[in-house]
């Protein structure tokens, strides 16, 4: 075959592979639509205009032209409907995002309140030299009690105060015990602070908790007097609390110290005038402290004669409430996200 009709075949094979690549290349429904709209469309198609035109043709060119022009039609109808079939069903294409929506907030962990009352504790008095040391919370009662020279029949060591494990156990009442075991496998100078859980057969209600932690805190040197105990929580207490906060100490008694006493700060809601946070005293106690008892050293074969040394404990929980003005000690035990985002980032 020659002349115009082996043109007209070159051009529709030309025509049928710039047709199929670029069906192949196109990406959406509207870039297939006009594909078929270029090639195949009843007005204006490519493809339909080489149809058209075949009746002017002679009969050879025709039919030959005709089959080439008919396959070339099948084949790109057949790519097109296999592109369109592999989109996503028409109205279903993703919307498109919306710019205005809020970005969604990053899901970030917080330290809870308590843990940031431990730390900062703990990181203050190290500054001033006080490592961090810690024990079980399952104890034996003479180093919860017996070592810490209580008398026999003190309240404490009756059975609604104390979970008794049996075997001469218990669960910490409070963290003192730690006094004991530093002690006894360190000999002085002593410098630490003591954070830990404790346990009393206490109901939970809003300043209760059978369940609550403890800072401890003990120096044991020679030479130490209740002035360093004085200037050592007086110190802490600015730092905790801010450095116009005031402070007072009160006689007060505990059996492993002697003398002993409870440190107030000022009431921090409403800075010593009354109110009924404070009961209307205008002061808020934080710690129970003194010199450590002779009968302690004792119990732990520290010479008394030789070295002297102060102590205090104080509850984090309740530190926690008054920084954050938490009313109610149940808040810290319950987990509930609604609180406890406010402390993503340290409070
Ligand atoms: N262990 C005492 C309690 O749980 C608190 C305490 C008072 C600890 C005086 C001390 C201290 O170290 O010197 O109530």
């Amino acid at each position: 075959m020659s002349g115009p009709s082996a043109e007209q075949l070159a051009a529709l094979a030309a025509l049928r592979a710039e047709a199929e690549a670029r069906v192949r290349a196109a990406r959406g429904r509207d870039a297939l639509q006009q594909l078929r709209t270029d090639y195949l469309g009843r007005k204006a198609g490519r493809l339909t205009a080489i149809l058209k035109g075949l009746p002017a043709l002679d009969p050879d060119a025709r039919r030959a032209v005709g089959e080439a022009a008919n396959a070339a039609k099948a084949a790109i109808e057949t790519l097109l409907e296999a592109a369109e079939r592999a989109l996503a069903p028409a109205g279903s294409e993703a919307p498109r995002p919306d710019l205005t929506m809020p970005a969604r907030r990053q899901w970030r962990g917080a330290l809870h309140p308590v843990t940031l009352v431990v730390d900062e504790v703990c990181a203050i008095f190290g500054e001033l030299g006080f490592t961090r040391y810690v024990g079980p919370e399952a104890e034996t009662e003479r180093n919860n009690f017996t070592a810490l020279n209580f008398p026999p029949e003190h309240p404490s060591l009756e059975m609604h105060d104390t979970f008794y494990l049996g075997e001469g156990m218990l669960l910490r009442t409070h963290t003192s015990p730690l006094q004991i075991r530093v002690m006894e496998a360190y000999r002085p100078p002593i410098r630490v602070t003591m954070p830990g859980m404790c346990y009393r057969r206490d109901p939970f209600d809003p300043s209760h908790a059978p369940a609550f932690s403890q800072v401890e805190a003990l120096a044991v040197d020679e030479g130490i007097t209740f002035v360093d105990l004085k200037a050592s929580l007086t110190y802490f207490a600015r730092r905790f609390f801010g450095p116009s906060v005031r402070v007072r100490f009160r006689p007060s008694f505990f059996p492993f110290t002697e003398p002993s006493a409870d440190m107030e700060v000022e009431c921090l809601i409403c800075h010593g005038t009354g109110c009924p946070a404070c009961k209307g005293s205008g002061w808020m106690e934080i710690l129970g402290a003194g010199m450590v008892d002779p009968n302690v050293f004792e119990a732990v074969g520290v010479d008394p004669e030789r070295y002297t040394g102060w102590a205090f404990g104080m509850g984090p929980h309740r530190m926690a409430m008054l920084r954050y003005g938490v009313p109610d000690i149940r808040v810290l035990f319950e987990g509930d996200m609604r609180f406890h985002d406010q402390f993503v980032d340290g409070g």
